[in-house]
């Protein structure tokens, strides 16, 4: 056994879920034990959902860091901890062993530190998926500064909200980044941002694509100086700042149902814990694995598990800078191949992106050594699970289908690889220490079974969220209230004859495309931005590829050129205000929206009206003006 507390048994796992849920504390006091604290803790939980206030190993002291790297160096200092493969085939990987990474992140905290950035400071990292972005990832995490990474496919204007939000005065970026056959100019992304945020302080650029950029003088400064400095100074090694258990380690914004995106806040203690336990067990894996993780490090899935999850357990994460389908859809099968990787993780979306090519980029391609598949992100169809099975599991590697979200920092909900069973599109069972329920729209539980509900989890695991940056009734209001004393999740679930869940989808007013989170309120405010819209409602249709697409009714008085145009025109708009990620997929101008007397638009109807169902919209009596629903209808796209 590779770790103490992998679970290796059906009947394991069976017990470990009732002792947690019996005595958490008990529980995951034992587990944390298996960490490298500076000072052990008070309490190991303390909580109430309805402030709320969720407290792990209070007391205790400890830095991340130290566990992801420090710790290991005693055993496998030589061995690879990150191994990065680029954008180009033909470009040169790199290894980073844990001693090099451990180097590496030292080095780059005294930059930090050189630069003014401080304990609680929080830092915007924006950078593409280079092994720079996780070393500036650990080195904020080094010095105690509170990481916020955004997204490569956001916007300026993005960009700005979350700085003024986080009020981060520091930026780590690179010139520009690589994907597939793009080049995207992050600098001039950032300098866009800056216009409007005077009280960012430094901006730190790594060289990567050698685009040019404009350098501002007293406020950027190149990352490879700063290295040089550090390295004239002689001493690369920084000694861990002393974090207590719960103070924060990142900030993550993620869409909800409302116009502004949240900053999820998770600490140091019980994420630390929580994202290598549920990595080690859900994924089974071993000190020597190769760990793919597909997803970016913009999104809560490259923060658990390809940064602090595999690393905290030891193994070696490997980072993929590009796409799938670049320079061919045979990419991710040559980089198993080449690299013999043990686990691969990745979305549905883009499993369904790839089955699109048929059998041929898989032909010839070794994939024996994969032990392990995972899915995140999206509900995974039946046809692309049977797809992933066969043809790259080749029925032999057991599908972790995982649920989770940014709010949760780890699992919640999956099959643990081998250990209990799958069930193609069930995420299965909840993780120890997980007790989910569903409840009726007032709130009351359902307990039998073979029933849909709306998924709340009971109790707190150590990574739930402890805040909304800067807003602690908006975490409230968002998860805690809905439900008495629930952690409410968003999503609605099926929960079957054997008690396996299966998660249909928000319940709410989010979509999720290609596995990413936006909020329709966020879509519209967007294109309501546009010169000459009156008014935008959006919705999500069913999409082959994307899982969910996004659809735009928008009323448009403006007189500027002709439909298409005017699309287009919307579309650049959306781009400009979010980011790429949020472009419609369809967007219809309409003369009307279908509202009730009290102004309400009736999203019911032009979710069905998108989704192709036509005829049967349900009661239509109650709107202001009915014959709004025809001329939609048919102008449907
Ligand atoms: O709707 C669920 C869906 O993704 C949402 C969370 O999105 P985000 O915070 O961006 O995190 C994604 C990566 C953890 C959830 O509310 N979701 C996530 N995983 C699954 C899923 N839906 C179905 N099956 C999953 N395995």
């Amino acid at each position: 056994m590779s770790y103490p507390y992998q679970i290796t048994s059906e009947e394991g796992y069976h017990a470990a879920w009732k002792k947690s849920i019996e005595d958490p504390e008990g529980f995951w006091g034992e587990i944390a034990e298996h960490f490298e604290w500076k000072r052990k803790w008070d309490k190991v939980l303390d909580w109430n959902f309805r402030e709320p206030s969720v407290k792990w190993f209070d007391g205790a002291q400890l830095n991340i860091t130290e566990n992801c790297i420090d710790r290991h160096l005693k055993t496998k200092a030589h061995e690879p901890a990150i191994i990065w493969e680029p954008n180009d085939p033909n470009d040169h990987h790199r290894m980073f062993t844990y001693q090099q990474l451990h180097f590496k992140v030292c080095q780059f905290a005294n930059v930090l530190k050189n630069n003014g950035v401080q304990k609680g400071d929080r830092v915007c990292i924006y950078m593409g998926m280079i092994p720079e972005l996780a070393i500036a990832v650990l080195a904020c995490a080094r010095v105690g500064a509170i990481h916020s990474v955004i997204f490569g496919g956001f916007s300026a204007q993005s960009i700005a909200d979350r700085l003024k939000d986080a009020q981060a005065e520091f930026i780590i970026t690179c010139d520009g980044a690589f994907r597939g056959a793009k080049d995207i100019p992050l600098k001039n992304v950032i300098d866009d941002a800056l216009i409007s945020c005077e009280f960012v302080k430094r901006v730190i650029v790594y060289t990567h694509t050698r685009t040019a950029v404009s350098m501002i003088k007293g406020r950027d400064v190149w990352w490879e100086d700063e290295i040089r400095k550090v390295e004239t100074a002689g001493n690369p090694d920084f000694p861990a700042e002393v974090m207590n258990a719960e103070d924060p380690l990142f900030i993550l914004y993620t869409s909800g149902s409302t116009g502004k995106p949240k900053g999820v806040v998770h600490t140091c203690g019980g994420y630390m814990v929580y994202t290598n336990y549920t990595f080690v067990n859900v994924f089974q894996s071993q000190p020597e694995d190769i760990h793919f993780c597909t997803a970016d490090i913009g999104w809560i899935t490259g923060h658990s598990y390809i940064v602090y999850g595999p690393l905290s357990a030891g193994t070696t994460s490997l980072m993929f800078e590009g796409i799938p389908t670049f320079p061919d859809a045979g990419r991710f099968w040559d980089i198993i191949d080449k690299y013999k990787v043990n686990i691969l993780y990745t979305a549905p979306t883009a499993i369904r992106s790839l089955m699109a090519f048929g059998l041929g980029p898989v032909h010839g391609k070794d994939l024996s050594s994969l032990r392990v598949l995972g899915t995140v992100g999206e509900p995974i169809n039946e046809e692309a699970w049977h797809w992933y099975d066969e043809h790259i599991g080749k029925k032999k590697c057991p599908i972790v289908d995982t649920w989770w979200q940014t709010e949760t920092g780890g699992i919640l909900i999956s099959n643990m690889a081998g250990i209990t069973p799958s069930k193609p599109s069930y995420a299965t069972l909840p993780m120890p220490g997980v007790e989910p329920l569903l409840v009726d729209d007032k709130g009351v539980e359902i307990k039998e079974n073979n029933v849909t509900g709306n998924l709340c989890i009971r109790s707190p695991w150590p990574a739930t969220i402890r805040t909304t940056y800067g807003d602690h009734e908006r975490c409230r209001t968002n998860y805690f209230a809905t439900y008495d004393n629930l952690y409410f999740t968003g999503d609605g679930a099926y929960r079957d004859e054997n008690g396996y869940y299966r998660i249909t989808g928000r319940v709410d007013d989010v979509l999720n495309v290609s596995g990413h989170r936006i909020g329709t309120a966020e879509v519209e405010n967007a294109i309501n931005m546009h010169a000459g819209v009156v008014e935008s409602a959006v919705v999500g249709f069913p999409h082959d590829v994307k899982g969910q697409g996004i659809y735009a009714y928008v009323i448009y008085s403006g007189s500027h050129g002709d439909e298409e145009m005017t699309r287009r025109d919307i579309t650049a708009t959306v781009s400009r205000i979010i980011g790429p990620i949020a472009k419609p997929d369809k967007i219809q101008l309409v003369t009307g929206l279908p509202k009730t007397r009290s102004g309400k638009i009736m999203r019911r109807i032009l979710r069905k009206i998108a989704e192709g169902e036509v005829e049967n919209l349900g009661d239509t009596s109650t709107l202001l003006d009915p014959s709004v629903v025809d001329q939609i209808k048919n102008s449907r796209l």
